[in-house]
């Protein structure tokens, strides 16, 4: 799904941005050989491998920006702007497995400063998780999962999804500044509650 996104807008950004990237490669995927401008940030181990990993593969990746960063001390928008950022650009947000990892304050301040970032046109995508998910109350397979990863990378953001979620996720995203122009959920054709979805916002 996040790969219709990309095509679906790609050519008509002016720049990407990935906060938390990780060692996703969809970026090299879609901007390879465009006029596109594309920032990567994450904390600086894990760029780092990623970085060399793509050099000892001879991956091309010259056109990419790599920002390391702390989210939880440090500013991303100060690293963003510092590395050439241009707010006057349209620009497509793409912040994927990311929030489930912060505490709730911070996805609020990372939407609502991401929100300060878009100029007209630009579209920022992003995931949410159900709250039964991240507490494991959706399924015993989720909460076994949960329980492997608690030490290293605890799941702690999820929206409550219980009732109408789509009015759910869309009051968050308001709270933070954003409208919100497409969604997606996952569970609902399961006949369950919805546990995911994958949304589009543009700036209020
Ligand atoms: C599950 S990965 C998602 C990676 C990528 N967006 C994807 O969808 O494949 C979550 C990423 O968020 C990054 N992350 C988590 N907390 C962070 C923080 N405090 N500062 C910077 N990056 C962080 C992690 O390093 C990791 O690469």
């Amino acid at each position: 799904m996040f790969d219709c996104i990309m095509e679906k807008y790609i050519d008509e950004m002016e720049q990407l941005v990935l906060p938390g990237a990780g060692f996703d490669l969809i970026a090299l995927q879609f901007t390879k050989g465009k006029k596109i401008k594309v920032f990567e940030l994450d904390q600086v181990k894990t760029l780092d491998v990623k970085v060399e990993t793509l050099e000892k593969t001879g991956i091309k990746h010259d056109w990419i920006t790599y920002i390391p960063v702390d989210y939880s001390n440090e500013s991303w928008v100060d690293k963003l702007l510092g590395a050439g950022f241009d707010k006057t650009k349209k620009t497509l947000f793409l912040w994927q497995s990311v929030s489930l990892f912060l505490e709730a304050e911070l996805v609020k301040e990372t939407l609502r400063e991401m929100a300060d970032l878009c100029a007209d046109g630009s579209i920022i995508a992003q995931d949410f998780y159900s709250q039964a998910f991240i507490s494991g109350e959706a399924s015993k397979t989720v909460k076994r999962a949960a329980r492997m990863i608690e030490k290293r990378e605890p799941w702690k953001f999820g929206i409550d999804m219980r009732n109408e979620p789509n009015a759910a996720v869309e009051s968050f995203l308001n709270e933070c500044g954003l409208r919100m122009t497409g969604i997606s959920q996952f569970g609902e054709k399961l006949g369950i509650e919805p546990f995911y979805c994958i949304v589009e916002a543009e700036k209020l």
